[in-house]
């Protein structure tokens, strides 16, 4: 059942193309426009829509929050992204206009659950962004948008997690068609843009996991890891703290490039792992050089850096001390190429300290509790 993979989660990053590719399949109508047929709620309604607000737990939410970024851009609405537990805790503030999309893989996380039924009570209308058919979170929402991940056995989410951004980002570009803030031809575009990074998704695993492999066992010593990334690439650090710290057991923290020199930079030591998620080097914009500064302070109290960037950077080359690299996308989709080394290095630090990669201790896949 692991296809000859060492572990459920060695074999499900392996999916992360197909998980891409798959749930962009059958999206579209015959003209190339989006048609979110599965989607049950009148174009009407989606026009009327005036603000959306993600709930969502974990890895789910940080598929939200990159959702976020895009979503703002493209539908010019603002998009809340709130931790499900806490949703129902702040008097939200939900109307008829309201969409609240809860993404869960699982479909069965009882504070996603208990949060939508909290928008649906005050009269918002519920979107369900949801891996597993028939499961409970879809079949108490207003619709649902399936994503194709295939089963996730893993206790970590991988795969899943891309699979979210691509239907949220298709949920995105359907509101941007239905309500006219982009052009038919600018969604064609970023729509071919989605359909290319299959194959960059692939080009990561054939060509940098030995890379990371080799970075995973010079730092599984390590006691601590810092991630910092900017604007998209924030939500990835995150990501990339939340699956190393479930599967290796290493204390790490992810946080904003920008909020470094607002306290965080304290912790950093000699040796101490710094990730740094670096923002395409095309045009070499502030928000790349930005990120790239991040990494020479960092670097200038000791830090031992990692990079994640753009192939041929050569800020990058320079300053970091390893860098995973990816194949050059735009800065809205790179999240999905970016996340993929940081899950082979979580992978490979719980692989080389000896852990059960599938199972970490404490952690179930999907949390019926609240
Ligand atoms: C992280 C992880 C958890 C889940 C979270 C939400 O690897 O697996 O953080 O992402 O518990 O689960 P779902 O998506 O099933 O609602």
């Amino acid at each position: 059942e692991k296809g000859g993979w060492p572990s459920f989660m060695d074999k499900e990053i392996h999916e992360d193309p197909s998980a891409v590719a798959d749930t962009l399949l059958g999206r579209f109508d015959a003209k190339g426009d989006i048609a979110l047929d599965e989607v049950h709620i009148d174009e009407e309604v989606f026009r009327s829509i005036d603000k959306i607000i993600v709930v969502a737990c974990g890895t789910a939410s940080y598929a939200g929050m990159v959702a976020k970024y895009a979503i703002e851009h493209w539908v010019r609405i603002p998009v809340e992204v709130e931790l499900a537990h806490e949703f129902r805790y702040r008097d939200p503030i939900l109307t008829h206009r309201t969409l609240v999309v809860a993404i869960s893989q699982s479909g069965e996380t009882m504070d996603t659950l208990m949060a939508l039924r909290h928008a649906r009570e005050q009269g918002s209308r519920v979107l369900a962004i949801c891996n597993t058919q028939g499961s409970s979170i879809p079949r108490e929402s207003d619709a649902v948008l399936y994503t194709h991940a295939g089963p996730e056995i893993a206790v970590a989410s991988t795969k899943a997690f891309l699979a979210q951004i691509v239907a949220a980002y298709m949920l995105g570009l359907y509101l941007a068609q239905v309500k006219g803030t982009m052009f038919a031809d600018e969604i064609r575009q970023i729509v071919g843009q989605l359909k290319a990074m299959p194959a960059k998704i692939q080009w990561v695993l054939d060509h940098q996991a030995d890379q990371v492999e080799q970075a995973a066992r010079r730092l599984s010593g390590a006691r601590s890891f810092l991630f910092l990334g900017r604007h998209v690439g924030y939500p990835v650090a995150m990501e990339g703290a939340l699956k190393l710290k479930e599967i290796a057991y290493t204390f790490t923290e992810g946080f904003a490039a920008g909020e470094l020199k607002h306290g965080p930079i304290a912790l950093v030591e000699e040796g101490e792992p710094v990730v740094v998620i670096v923002p395409s080097s095309h045009g070499r914009d502030t928000l790349h050089n930005k990120v790239i500064s991040g990494i020479e302070e960092v670097k200038a109290r000791g830090a031992f850096t990692i990079a994640v960037a753009e192939e041929g950077d050569p800020d990058a080359e320079r300053y970091a001390d390893v860098v995973f690299w990816r194949p050059a996308c735009p800065t809205l989709l790179s999240p999905l190429v970016d996340v993929v080394p940081l899950q082979l290095l979580a992978m490979d630090m719980a692989q080389i300290k000896g852990l059960d990669v599938d199972k970490p201790r404490n952690l179930a896949k999907s949390v019926t509790v609240e």
